[in-house]
């Protein structure tokens, strides 16, 4: 599941690229260790297939996927695609409260879809699918352009060392094709805790043409970052952290 490649530096029409397997590709994260947990197993094996949509290399038809559900909000509801869900305790929250919006959530750790599914059969999630692929070939082959309200990226691999910073997700060429799948008027919401990558990220999608600084504009007082906004939740991780004095950085932008 995780030995796809990371397209996040290379062209971006896959049909051009050809080989979505290139071995020179780059990858965005690593297969992390960690094993299954029994709860999780159970809920691969219990939910996988109604959630799970299988990687394709054709353009997702996404009212088709949730119209199978008459549980689910109805067609011409809003949807986010998150990139990099880890163990999902963010993705179930923020899915629960906004329930009238359709997420497409990615990950590549199985252990974290896992928890994933086991979240959405506790919480009778039914606005949450989940693409256990790498989010960068799921979003060059599967989403359309102007298709998305909205995209979250918490807390990116931030790549610390100088010599991996090539593997961070969000960078321009990225940034550009994400932007061409946001709807006008659609947002994109990072957030990191490495103070380093948010200025990265925040030169990068400041100098991103299809993009504006709407998180800036409601608070000028913060260079640049936005307040948190109210549906992303505080995650024991995060929690933790702030406990420990470090900082958090939110980015919001939207599509002209
Ligand atoms: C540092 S974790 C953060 C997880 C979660 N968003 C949170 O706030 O706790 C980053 C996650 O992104 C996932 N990831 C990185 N690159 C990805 C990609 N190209 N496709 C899907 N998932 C990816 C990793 O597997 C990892 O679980």
């Amino acid at each position: 599941m995780a030995d796809h490649p990371n397209t996040a530096n290379q062209d971006p029409n896959p049909s051009v690229r050809g080989d979505v397997a290139h071995p020179k590709a780059i990858r965005t994260f690593v297969k992390r260790a960690g094993r299954v947990t029994s709860g999780q197993a159970k809920a691969l094996a219990a939910y996988g297939q109604q959630f799970i949509i299988p990687f394709q290399t054709s353009q997702l038809e996404i009212d088709s996927v949730f119209a199978a559900d008459p549980l689910a909000p109805g067609r011409g509801s809003p949807v986010v695609l998150e990139i990099g869900f880890g163990m999902g305790e963010a993705t179930a929250q923020i899915a629960r409260q906004l329930s009238e919006t359709r997420f497409i959530a990615c990950e590549v750790h199985e252990p974290g879809i896992g928890a994933l599914l086991k979240r959405i059969g506790e919480l009778d999630l039914h606005n949450l699918r989940i693409c256990a692929h790498d989010a960068v070939e799921v979003i060059d082959q599967m989403i359309a352009e102007g298709s998305l309200d909205g995209i979250h990226v918490f807390f990116p691999d931030p790549w610390h060392k100088a010599r991996h910073h090539k593997r961070r997700l969000l960078q321009a060429p990225l940034v550009s094709r994400l932007a061409r799948r946001l709807k006008p008027g659609g947002y994109l919401h990072c957030a990191t805790d490495w103070q380093p990558y948010a200025e990265q990220i925040l030169e990068v999608l400041s100098a991103e043409p299809q993009l504006f600084n709407k998180g800036a504009a409601a608070d000028a007082g913060l260079g640049g970052y936005a307040p948190k906004p109210d549906y992303r939740p505080l995650t024991k991780f995060e929690n933790r952290g702030l406990r420990l004095g470090h900082g958090v950085w939110d980015l919001v932008f939207e599509r002209h």
